[in-house]
């Protein structure tokens, strides 16, 4: 099992981690002496994060299952084994007439959100098991109180949806070496939300505030399955 202080030389893989919060933890990860792979959809986002931040980049799109496996495969022959495997990638979308769904686009924000994270965990699986290693999932307060999501309810269902399929994924894998973490940050500043700003988009918190507490739960002896990080008060 993962010791506590000890990211140093861990192979990191964060799925999401072109961009925002997955960025931000890849670069904390590097600077604690991990070796990190970054996985997303966009071969030019994700190549050039790579080169910026010294992470490995690595295409995939989380709706296609088989791409995450080549990926993993790819970063398991490079890297001989797979410590840490992150889920982060995801993507905000608001159906402001709720009795115009576009299903199109709603089938999309589930493939993502839900079925893209659900591969990840299956991905990662056996690598984690090997490694005795550390899945963590990036889920939202929205799957928590759903209340304040104005717009956004089906962003909210497909975090809800991911949360029930982690617990109970956690209850099935009780006897495995691998440790199942969720996160369930507020609102942060990124470029998921640029589809629809949110109001109070000035008051989010800093991608990099949020890997900061991810990091530091990591570090302790048995870090926070259900780890909520709210803004900070001011
Ligand atoms: N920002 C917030 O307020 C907030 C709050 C709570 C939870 N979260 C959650 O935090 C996670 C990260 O969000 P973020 O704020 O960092 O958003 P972001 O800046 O938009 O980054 C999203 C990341 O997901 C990747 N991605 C999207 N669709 C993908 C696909 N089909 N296949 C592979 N990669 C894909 C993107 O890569 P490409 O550029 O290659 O598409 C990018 O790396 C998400 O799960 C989000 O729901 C965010």
């Amino acid at each position: 099992m993962l010791q506590a202080m000890k990211l140093k030389d861990k192979i990191v893989v964060i799925v999401g981690g072109s961009r925002g919060f997955g960025k931000a933890l890849a670069n904390l990860f590097i600077a604690e002496g991990s070796k990190v792979a970054i996985v997303s959809k966009n071969k030019e986002n994700v190549e050039s994060t790579g080169q910026e931040i010294g992470a490995t980049p690595f295409v995939a799109d989380v709706r296609d299952e088989q791409s995450l496996r080549d990926a993993a495969e790819q970063i398991h022959k490079q890297f001989g084994r797979i410590d840490i495997w992150v889920n982060s990638a995801g993507v905000f979308k608001t159906f402001p007439k709720e009795d115009l769904i576009d299903m199109d686009k709603a089938h999309e924000l589930f493939d993502i959100n839900f079925f893209g994270a659900v591969f990840g965990c299956r991905t990662a699986f056996p690598y984690l098991t090997e490694s005795e290693g550390v899945m963590i999932n990036i889920l939202s307060s929205a799957a928590l109180d759903a209340t304040r999501a104005k717009n956004a309810k089906l962003y909210a269902a497909s975090k809800w949806a991911l949360r029930g399929w982690i617990e109970a994924y956690r209850g099935e894998k009780a006897e495995s070496p691998v440790k199942i973490l969720s996160v369930y940050p507020g609102g942060m500043k990124t470029h998921l939300h640029d589809e629809a700003i949110p109001e109070d988009f000035e008051n989010f918190m800093d991608p990099v505030y949020v890997a900061e507490k991810v990091i530091d739960s990591l570090k302790l002896d048995n870090p926070e399955p259900d780890l909520i990080i709210k803004r900070p008060k001011v």
